[in-house]
């Protein structure tokens, strides 16, 4: 219930449609009650003799009247129009009926057209608000959550939230003022019946939230299954040529169908009981109505204190407020459903980000001295992965970072772009520590070109543009050539213009690499952070990508994680890395001079 009301919130700027809603409501709810009072006369109009001998206007004699006031009334109206004809008076009513038909219905519909906008609008925003938290929060947060329970939350729960929750906002108005108006009906009608309608209300009541019960917790279940049936689709999409390669096909089958009988059962569950909310309160209202029978036949038959007409229509209107009843009873089964749903998306717009501005950021505009590390520990989880690490890196230098696998370079990368904050220490860029500045301004100071290169399915052109959104044809061709990848997009049918295809799956690893390349560059930031991957390559690719990352760091202050030591022999510094701490740090030549770590890294690769 409490989410429900969290939902909510995103209606306020939809308050206009909920006005013209509620309104339409009340005159639906008020229309569909009269449209029963209606039918009154015209029962008196076929059975009841001397319907006619209503010559003189009735008076009105206060509320408890207002049944044999009303019924006088009309009988005076029919009687104005058509004398002694009976069929005469049965078009007359007739027509009196359809027109409040017709307009509990136009005004039914109304209500449903503004609802329309409401519901859409609050599922968009809803939608909206998920995905630009998840772009917005940090990546350490995505190391945590599968991929496709992400997934499920911003599409699954939020189309649940949608069939489930926001129908209940139609009910709010509707169903109860249905309630409330045939209420006051009966009560004209004949107050003594009317208890009997009373003591069921808060009977039903109870029995049907007791079936509710559990119904979030089953609904949770599901949601969360859902979760993982994605995060399984989701991996075996990416990882297909593996899956086939290592024959693994039915090992994959087999999770996904334990997770989506899993689901089915769980669904099973939440829709059997969820579908005991109708037929109970239907039940339920026909042991109501039994009662009302039993009891209103005395008082036509044997009390003489109620007419056969007003029975007949007040039978009708018990029998009718089951209508809304029922769609409460649904309604709260709805919220109940919609909890779980609705507290999965909120738990992510509600994750808090670690990583935000400053109040008083400062915005930089560009570089103009030196980036300094200092003393920085960070660890990704319980293991300090860099520790009391220092750097210098003087405007217009390339910086190189080598070491073993897992020795703690691309985190580097990461935390001078921000990607994560350091746990002790500090990172200076221009004497400013990078978290007091706009991640924005930060970012749009480097340049990166990531280990695995990471690109979209759309044009070429439109994957460049990505740094860089008012970039011309002209300058887009430039940044190819200066990646080395001119030559390859030339040739394309389409140029620049051509699909890639899912994460650029349309074109070879060296050809990947050059367009990330030619990204950054087109890009144009002052520092250039290279996490290279040349041993994914060919010894020509890898030539071609080695002139591309010349070409690029030129004029530009550049961190290189390297690779292969050959591409960074003219590195104005090269850093070496082992479990996180700087063990050597010089040009090439000191280096080798120095016979250390360094040189048998060399000497290891020139073996190979
Ligand atoms: N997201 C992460 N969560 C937890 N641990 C991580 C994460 N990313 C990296 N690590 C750990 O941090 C250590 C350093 O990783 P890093 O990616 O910086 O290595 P690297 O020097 O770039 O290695 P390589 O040469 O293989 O690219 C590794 O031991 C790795 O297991
Ligand atoms: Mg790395």
């Amino acid at each position: 219930m409490k989410q429900f009301f969290n939902i909510l919130k995103y209606a306020k700027p939809y308050k206009r449609f909920a006005i013209g809603h509620i309104i339409s409501n009340i005159l639906y709810a008020l229309f569909g009650a009269l449209s029963f009072v209606a039918l009154m006369p015209m029962l008196d109009v076929l059975f009841k003799e001397n319907t006619f001998n209503k010559v003189s206007k009735p008076v009105y004699q206060g509320i408890y009247h207002l049944n044999s006031f009303y019924k006088d009334f009309m009988a005076y109206q029919i009687n104005l129009y058509a004398q002694d004809d009976k069929s005469k008076a049965l078009i007359f009513i007739i027509i009196f009926i359809i027109i409040l038909f017709l307009l509990k219905n136009i005004f039914g519909y109304l209500a449903y057209y503004f609802m329309v906008f409401l519901r859409n609008g609050v599922v968009r925003d809803l939608r909206n608000a998920v995905y630009k938290k998840t772009v917005e929060l940090p990546l350490s947060y995505f190391s945590e959550q599968k991929k496709g329970d992400i997934m499920s939350r911003v599409t699954n729960d939020v189309s649940i939230v949608q069939y489930s929750m926001l129908p209940v906002l139609e009910l709010i108005f509707r169903e109860p003022l249905s309630i409330i108006f045939t209420l006051i009906i009966m009560l004209i009608i004949s107050v003594k019946l009317t208890v009997f309608v009373f003591i069921f209300i808060p009977l039903s009541g109870i029995i049907i939230s007791r079936i509710g019960k559990s119904l979030k917790r089953k609904s949770d279940r599901v949601q969360t299954e859902q979760g993982v049936i994605l995060t399984i689709l989701e991996e075996t999409l990416t990882g297909l040529r593996i899956i086939k390669g290592f024959n693994a096909e039915e090992k994959f089958d087999a999770k996904f169908q334990e997770s989506s009988t899993r689901s089915y059962h769980f669904s099973n569950k939440l829709l059997n009981r969820q579908n005991l909310a109708a037929p109970t309160s239907e039940f339920l209202g026909i042991l109501v109505i039994s009662v009302l029978l039993w009891y209103g036949g005395q008082l036509v038959l044997i009390d003489n204190s109620l007419d056969g007409s007003s029975f007949i229509a007040y039978m009708g209107l018990a029998y009718n407020i089951m209508v809304p009843a029922k769609a409460i009873a649904r309604g709260l089964y709805n919220i109940k459903q919609g909890d779980a749903a609705a507290e999965r998306i909120q738990e992510i717009i509600d994750t808090p980000n670690p990583l935000v501005d400053k109040e008083n950021a400062i915005s930089i505009t560009g570089f103009n001295s030196e980036i300094i590390f200092d003393k920085i520990f960070f660890k990704y989880e319980n293991e300090y992965v860099l520790k009391d690490f220092s750097l210098k890196i003087s405007k217009g230098k390339t910086i190189a970072l080598v070491g073993q696998s897992g020795s703690g370079k691309s985190t580097i990368a990461n935390l001078i772009t921000r990607f994560y904050d350091v746990n002790d220490g500090r990172i200076l860029i221009d004497g400013l520590d990078i978290r007091d500045l706009t991640t924005k301004s930060l970012r749009s100071q480097l340049g990166i070109v990531t280990q695995d290169a990471i690109l979209f399915n759309e044009s070429i052109k439109n994957n460049l543009k990505l740094g860089k959104d008012d970039a011309s044809d002209e300058e887009i061709i430039e940044a190819l050539k200066v990646a080395n990848a001119w030559e390859f997009v030339n040739e394309l049918p389409l140029g620049i213009e051509t699909n890639i295809g899912d994460s650029g799956n349309k074109l070879s690893g060296g050809q990947k690499q050059r367009l990330s390349i030619a990204r950054a560059v087109l890009k144009s930031p002052p520092i250039m952070i290279l996490d290279e991957a040349t041993s994914a390559l060919d010894t020509e690719s890898e030539r071609l990508v080695q002139i591309a990352l010349e070409n690029m760091m030129k004029n530009r202050t550049s961190i290189v994680i390297a690779h292969r030591l050959s591409t960074i022999q003219n590195a104005d510094e090269i850093v070496v890395l082992q479990k996180g701490k700087i063990v050597e740090k010089g040009t090439h030549d000191e280096l080798i001079i120095k016979n250390g770590i360094y040189k048998k890294l060399v000497e290891m690769q020139s073996f190979a």
